[in-house]
């Protein structure tokens, strides 16, 4: 059996282990952007290629005829590479385009909810004209100054700036509502909510969903939640698949917010959305209220989640497509997990060690290594690039086990790199937990 991986960073390197683990031994086609040493060791071939170039991608598929694709990244998601795939009689796991507007398009996401009464959501408006009266108006009047404008199209998680950390004004922020529309045609300006985020992915055939355990991000570059938003440092997970800072019902909440994305994305595009669906969520004072949602795995959520899928994923894949995908097969291992992503030393601004030889340590069972944005020259040396470089996954039978692989392993990584120490420690956690506390009285 072959299977067709478009990918890119080391969730594809995560997907592609997870398919080899499966019983069916398929042969993977995988298409990156860059030669990944990950997917090398796994796949049958491997391309390095502009995985944007659909007419490319198309030309692989026919060659190769896989049974099924998955597709891991946003952009040829967003731009139709599923319904291109499958014109030609390759079921993707991945939605198709107008399905993915859950992602792609914040407006589309936010009236979705709004229409089929999931009431999740912060308070909202959607513009097409610069009206600076009218959002001055509902920025001050309804919200005090505390806001969020949403570009309201895919920008490499640089869509979103948020008063307080990107924007210092109400003026500032109206300019940059400007700037979208003149853009991409629309903004969206919100509620700024306050409480602690996380991600809850399911996998979605049609409107039978089942959920992966929920897993914290971290998006600041240094410790302590300091610096720039990056694409994501480090995440955990927990044995017991819910997060240390939420009540049961926080998490019952989420899992059927999902369902009813699910439910009114079919009802809406009249297809069912087959893939992958994210939940960025944030628990608030009285309840969770839906940040965004994308139409993929995250990076690096599937770094955390995939390790330790007992079920067999091709199986998996195969269910959702031919429609006898049972959410009670969907099973993980209870243990922990803790990602930390190592980054070249002076991510996210400078490219100054790109090309700069880094050596990692050998991976165990329970520490993993998932490379992403590193080259493999034909000595087999590995060669940082300008993003991050690889996920080091610690897997325990506690939080603090799990931590303690990653932090091992992080730490004997040779080369000019770094990585964020306190994620999935015990002191951040008890933040999180204290934060919450305090918000709930
Ligand atoms: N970890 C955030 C994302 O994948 O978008």
């Amino acid at each position: 059996m072959k299977v067709l991986l478009v990918s890119s960073s080391a969730r594809g390197h995560a997907i592609a282990e997870a398919l080899s683990r499966s019983h069916h031994n398929p042969q993977l086609i995988c298409l990156s952007p860059n030669k990944n040493p990950g997917l090398l060791a796994l796949a049958h071939r491997h391309e390095a290629m502009d995985i944007m170039n659909f007419d490319a991608v198309l030309k692989i598929a026919k060659e190769e005829q896989p049974e099924f694709a998955v597709i891991g990244p946003d952009d040829p998601i967003a731009g139709g590479l599923a319904d291109l795939l499958e014109e030609q009689g390759i079921p993707c796991i991945a939605p198709r385009k107008s399905l993915a507007r859950i992602e792609s398009s914040k407006a589309f996401a936010r009236e979705l909810m709004q229409k089929y009464g999931i009431h999740s959501y912060p308070k909202f408006m959607a513009y097409q004209r610069a009206d600076g009266k009218s959002m001055d108006r509902f920025i001050r009047g309804d919200f005090g100054g505390e806001f969020v404008v949403k570009y309201d199209a895919l920008k490499g998680g640089k869509g979103v700036k948020v008063s307080g950390e990107h924007i210092h004004s109400v003026e500032e922020g109206i300019r940059y509502a400007e700037e979208c529309i003149a853009e991409c045609g629309k903004v969206v300006i919100e509620e700024k909510l306050i409480g602690v985020e996380f991600s809850l992915m399911s996998f979605a055939s049609g409107t039978e969903v089942a959920d992966m355990p929920a897993v914290q991000d971290h998006k600041r570059a240094y410790e302590g939640d300091t610096g720039p938003n990056t694409g994501g440092m480090g995440t955990y997970s927990c044995p017991d698949h819910s997060l240390p800072f939420l009540t049961p019902s926080d998490l019952d909440e989420a899992k059927k917010i999902n369902r009813q994305i699910a439910a009114a994305l079919l009802k809406e595009c009249g297809h069912p959305y087959r893939g992958i669906l994210y939940g960025g969520f944030i628990a608030v004072r009285d309840g969770v209220r839906v940040i965004e949602y994308n139409a993929r795995f995250g990076d690096p959520e599937a770094l955390n989640v995939l390790p330790i899928l007992a079920s067999d994923f091709v199986e998996l894949c195969q269910s959702m497509i031919d429609g006898t995908f049972n959410p009670h097969f969907v099973r993980f291992a209870h243990q922990a997990t803790v990602c930390k992503y190592i980054t070249p030393k002076s991510y996210p601004d400078a490219k100054s060690e790109k090309g700069h030889e880094v050596i990692f340590p050998k991976c165990t069972k329970t520490g993993r290594i998932y490379y992403g944005d590193i080259a493999q020259d034909p000595s087999g040396k590995l060669l940082l690039g300008g993003s991050r470089s690889s996920g080091i996954v610690g897997i325990g039978s506690s939080l603090e086990e799990a931590e303690e692989i990653a932090q091992k392993m992080c730490s004997a990584v040779k080369g000019p790199v770094r990585f964020r120490k306190d994620i999935g420690t015990e002191e951040l956690v008890q933040q999180r937990i204290d934060m919450m506390k305090k918000l709930r009285g």
